[in-house]
Protein backbone atom coordinates (compact mmCIF):
# COMPACT_ATOMS: atom_id res chain seq x y z
CA UNK A 1 0.00 0.00 0.00
CA UNK A 2 1.13 3.54 -1.10
CA UNK A 3 0.79 5.95 2.29
CA UNK A 4 0.48 9.08 1.46
CA UNK A 5 0.33 11.15 4.98
CA UNK A 6 -0.16 14.50 4.50
CA UNK A 7 0.92 16.38 7.44
CA UNK A 8 4.26 15.24 6.66
CA UNK A 9 4.42 19.00 5.07
CA UNK A 10 2.91 21.42 7.43
CA UNK A 11 0.16 23.42 5.35
CA UNK A 12 -3.07 25.04 6.41
CA UNK A 13 -4.46 21.49 6.90
CA UNK A 14 -2.70 21.13 10.35
CA UNK A 15 -5.08 24.20 11.48
CA UNK A 16 -8.56 22.25 10.73
CA UNK A 17 -6.90 19.18 12.15
CA UNK A 18 -5.97 20.77 15.41
CA UNK A 19 -9.43 22.37 15.81
CA UNK A 20 -10.66 18.75 15.10
CA UNK A 21 -8.80 17.32 17.77
CA UNK A 22 -9.17 20.62 20.36
CA UNK A 23 -11.92 19.63 23.09
CA UNK A 24 -13.03 22.85 23.15
CA UNK A 25 -13.03 23.92 19.55
CA UNK A 26 -14.76 20.19 18.71
CA UNK A 27 -17.79 21.08 20.77
CA UNK A 28 -18.45 22.98 18.04
CA UNK A 29 -20.45 20.50 15.31
CA UNK A 30 -21.05 22.72 12.64
CA UNK A 31 -17.03 23.99 12.65
CA UNK A 32 -16.19 20.28 13.36
CA UNK A 33 -18.20 18.89 10.27
CA UNK A 34 -16.51 21.51 7.98
CA UNK A 35 -12.69 20.94 9.37
CA UNK A 36 -13.44 17.66 8.69
CA UNK A 37 -14.80 18.63 4.64
CA UNK A 38 -12.33 21.16 4.51
CA UNK A 39 -9.91 18.13 4.81
CA UNK A 40 -12.10 16.39 2.40
CA UNK A 41 -11.63 18.96 -0.20
CA UNK A 42 -7.48 19.68 0.21
CA UNK A 43 -7.47 15.66 0.14
CA UNK A 44 -9.27 15.73 -3.02
CA UNK A 45 -6.99 18.16 -4.77
CA UNK A 46 -3.93 15.94 -3.36
CA UNK A 47 -5.55 12.72 -4.88
CA UNK A 48 -6.42 14.29 -7.80
CA UNK A 49 -2.50 14.67 -8.86
CA UNK A 50 -2.34 10.81 -8.84
CA UNK A 51 -5.74 10.38 -11.17
CA UNK A 52 -5.60 9.43 -14.57
CA UNK A 53 -5.83 12.34 -17.15
CA UNK A 54 -6.99 12.92 -20.75
CA UNK A 55 -6.33 15.68 -23.40
CA UNK A 56 -9.74 18.10 -23.80
CA UNK A 57 -9.73 20.95 -25.94
CA UNK A 58 -12.30 23.90 -24.30
CA UNK A 59 -13.68 26.22 -26.70
CA UNK A 60 -13.46 29.64 -25.35
CA UNK A 61 -15.46 32.26 -26.65
CA UNK A 62 -12.07 33.64 -28.59
CA UNK A 63 -10.84 30.12 -29.57
CA UNK A 64 -9.22 27.24 -28.22
CA UNK A 65 -7.73 25.69 -24.83
CA UNK A 66 -6.33 22.51 -24.75
CA UNK A 67 -5.56 21.01 -21.64
CA UNK A 68 -5.71 17.96 -19.52
CA UNK A 69 -8.80 16.59 -17.51
CA UNK A 70 -8.74 13.73 -14.73
CA UNK A 71 -11.24 10.82 -16.16
CA UNK A 72 -14.51 11.00 -15.17
CA UNK A 73 -15.03 7.36 -13.52
CA UNK A 74 -14.48 7.89 -10.18
CA UNK A 75 -17.18 6.43 -7.32
CA UNK A 76 -16.87 7.79 -3.91
CA UNK A 77 -18.03 5.29 -1.25
CA UNK A 78 -18.51 6.08 2.79
CA UNK A 79 -19.31 4.44 6.10
CA UNK A 80 -22.14 5.60 7.49
CA UNK A 81 -22.32 7.72 9.72
CA UNK A 82 -18.90 9.65 10.83
CA UNK A 83 -17.96 9.37 6.85
CA UNK A 84 -20.63 11.87 5.39
CA UNK A 85 -18.37 15.30 5.71
CA UNK A 86 -15.54 13.76 4.49
CA UNK A 87 -17.65 12.28 1.59
CA UNK A 88 -18.74 16.03 1.31
CA UNK A 89 -15.47 17.49 1.05
CA UNK A 90 -14.32 15.09 -1.63
CA UNK A 91 -17.69 15.69 -3.39
CA UNK A 92 -17.27 19.11 -3.74
CA UNK A 93 -14.01 18.59 -5.94
CA UNK A 94 -15.48 15.25 -7.78
CA UNK A 95 -18.74 16.81 -8.27
CA UNK A 96 -19.41 14.39 -11.25
CA UNK A 97 -18.34 11.65 -8.77
CA UNK A 98 -21.04 8.42 -8.54
CA UNK A 99 -21.55 7.48 -4.67
CA UNK A 100 -21.63 4.74 -2.72
CA UNK A 101 -22.65 4.49 0.79
CA UNK A 102 -22.04 1.47 3.47
CA UNK A 103 -23.27 1.04 6.84
CA UNK A 104 -20.74 -0.46 8.83
CA UNK A 105 -21.46 -0.34 12.96
CA UNK A 106 -19.39 -1.75 16.22
CA UNK A 107 -21.19 -4.45 17.80
CA UNK A 108 -20.28 -5.12 21.85
CA UNK A 109 -21.82 -8.25 22.16
CA UNK A 110 -19.83 -9.25 25.26
CA UNK A 111 -17.89 -7.34 26.58
CA UNK A 112 -17.34 -3.23 25.71
CA UNK A 113 -13.76 -4.12 24.93
CA UNK A 114 -14.46 -6.56 22.10
CA UNK A 115 -16.42 -5.73 19.04
CA UNK A 116 -17.23 -6.98 15.31
CA UNK A 117 -18.13 -5.08 12.17
CA UNK A 118 -21.75 -5.66 11.24
CA UNK A 119 -22.31 -3.98 7.54
CA UNK A 120 -25.83 -3.61 6.85
CA UNK A 121 -26.98 -1.29 4.69
CA UNK A 122 -25.35 -1.26 0.82
CA UNK A 123 -26.27 1.26 -2.06
CA UNK A 124 -23.23 1.22 -4.74
CA UNK A 125 -23.36 1.36 -8.28
CA UNK A 126 -21.03 -1.10 -10.94
CA UNK A 127 -17.59 -0.53 -9.71
CA UNK A 128 -16.12 -2.26 -12.94
CA UNK A 129 -12.88 -0.45 -14.17
CA UNK A 130 -14.12 2.63 -11.96
CA UNK A 131 -12.01 4.54 -9.71
CA UNK A 132 -12.97 3.50 -6.35
CA UNK A 133 -12.08 6.32 -3.52
CA UNK A 134 -13.57 4.23 0.21
CA UNK A 135 -13.80 7.43 3.06
CA UNK A 136 -13.62 6.49 6.52
CA UNK A 137 -12.63 9.34 8.34
CA UNK A 138 -11.30 7.39 11.06
CA UNK A 139 -8.97 4.75 10.39
CA UNK A 140 -8.59 2.92 13.89
CA UNK A 141 -8.47 -1.25 13.83
CA UNK A 142 -8.92 -0.58 10.00
CA UNK A 143 -11.47 -3.28 10.42
CA UNK A 144 -14.38 -1.92 8.79
CA UNK A 145 -12.17 -0.35 6.21
CA UNK A 146 -11.15 -3.91 5.07
CA UNK A 147 -14.94 -5.22 5.36
CA UNK A 148 -16.44 -2.87 3.55
CA UNK A 149 -13.95 -3.51 0.63
CA UNK A 150 -15.17 -7.47 1.30
CA UNK A 151 -19.01 -6.46 0.85
CA UNK A 152 -18.14 -4.17 -2.24
CA UNK A 153 -16.24 -7.05 -4.19
CA UNK A 154 -19.83 -8.07 -5.51
CA UNK A 155 -20.40 -4.77 -7.74
CA UNK A 156 -16.96 -4.97 -9.79
CA UNK A 157 -13.31 -4.96 -9.90
CA UNK A 158 -11.99 -1.39 -9.81
CA UNK A 159 -9.41 -0.13 -11.95
CA UNK A 160 -7.44 1.38 -9.38
CA UNK A 161 -8.43 1.74 -5.38
CA UNK A 162 -7.66 4.93 -3.20
CA UNK A 163 -8.29 5.00 0.48
CA UNK A 164 -9.32 8.41 2.33
CA UNK A 165 -9.13 8.69 6.36
CA UNK A 166 -8.34 11.67 8.38
CA UNK A 167 -6.58 10.03 11.16
CA UNK A 168 -5.01 6.92 11.00
CA UNK A 169 -3.58 4.58 13.72
CA UNK A 170 -0.73 2.47 12.95
CA UNK A 171 -2.26 -0.54 14.05
CA UNK A 172 -5.11 -0.20 11.70
CA UNK A 173 -2.98 1.19 9.23
CA UNK A 174 -0.61 -2.11 9.62
CA UNK A 175 -3.83 -4.39 9.29
CA UNK A 176 -5.32 -2.29 6.47
CA UNK A 177 -1.66 -2.94 4.55
CA UNK A 178 -1.63 -6.46 4.79
CA UNK A 179 -5.57 -6.70 3.68
CA UNK A 180 -4.64 -4.20 0.17
CA UNK A 181 -2.73 -4.84 -2.70
CA UNK A 182 0.87 -2.62 -2.46
CA UNK A 183 -1.09 -0.42 -5.15
CA UNK A 184 -3.54 0.31 -3.27
CA UNK A 185 -3.32 4.24 -2.12
CA UNK A 186 -3.67 5.58 1.64
CA UNK A 187 -4.66 9.27 1.88
CA UNK A 188 -4.36 10.42 5.37
CA UNK A 189 -4.17 13.83 7.62
CA UNK A 190 -2.46 12.19 10.16
CA UNK A 191 -0.82 9.33 11.56
CA UNK A 192 -1.18 8.36 15.28
CA UNK A 193 0.77 5.79 17.53
CA UNK A 194 -2.01 4.24 19.26
CA UNK A 195 -5.85 2.48 19.99
CA UNK A 196 -6.72 1.99 23.69
CA UNK A 197 -8.39 -0.78 24.76
CA UNK A 198 -11.90 0.39 23.14
CA UNK A 199 -10.34 0.51 19.84
CA UNK A 200 -10.43 4.63 20.25
CA UNK A 201 -7.67 6.47 18.67
CA UNK A 202 -5.26 8.31 21.15
CA UNK A 203 -4.91 11.03 21.44
CA UNK A 204 -7.33 10.98 18.25
CA UNK A 205 -10.08 13.04 18.61
CA UNK A 206 -13.14 11.51 20.10
CA UNK A 207 -15.74 9.40 18.41
CA UNK A 208 -16.01 11.48 14.78
CA UNK A 209 -20.02 10.67 14.62
CA UNK A 210 -21.22 12.01 17.47
CA UNK A 211 -19.17 14.91 17.46
CA UNK A 212 -20.38 15.53 13.84
CA UNK A 213 -24.02 14.14 14.62
CA UNK A 214 -25.02 13.94 18.63
CA UNK A 215 -24.75 11.02 20.79
CA UNK A 216 -26.26 8.02 20.10
CA UNK A 217 -27.61 4.99 22.29
CA UNK A 218 -25.11 2.13 22.78
CA UNK A 219 -26.45 -1.07 20.99
N1 LIG B 1 -14.01 5.99 15.48
C1 LIG B 1 -13.98 7.22 16.03
O1 LIG B 1 -14.87 8.03 15.83
N2 LIG B 1 -12.92 7.55 16.80
C2 LIG B 1 -11.90 6.71 17.04
O2 LIG B 1 -10.96 7.07 17.73
C3 LIG B 1 -11.97 5.43 16.46
C4 LIG B 1 -13.03 5.09 15.68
Amino acid sequence: MQIHNLSETPSILNTFMAELRDKNVQKDSMRFRRNIERIGEIMGYELSKSLEFEKHSIETPLGNSDTVLHKKDIVLCSILRAGVPLHNGLLNYFDAAENAFISAYRQHKHNPESFEIVVEYLACPSLEGKTLILADPMLATGQSMVSTFEALKPFGTPKEIHLASVIGAQPGIDYVSKAFDSDVHLWIATIDNELNDKGYIVPGLGDAGDLAFGNKLQQ
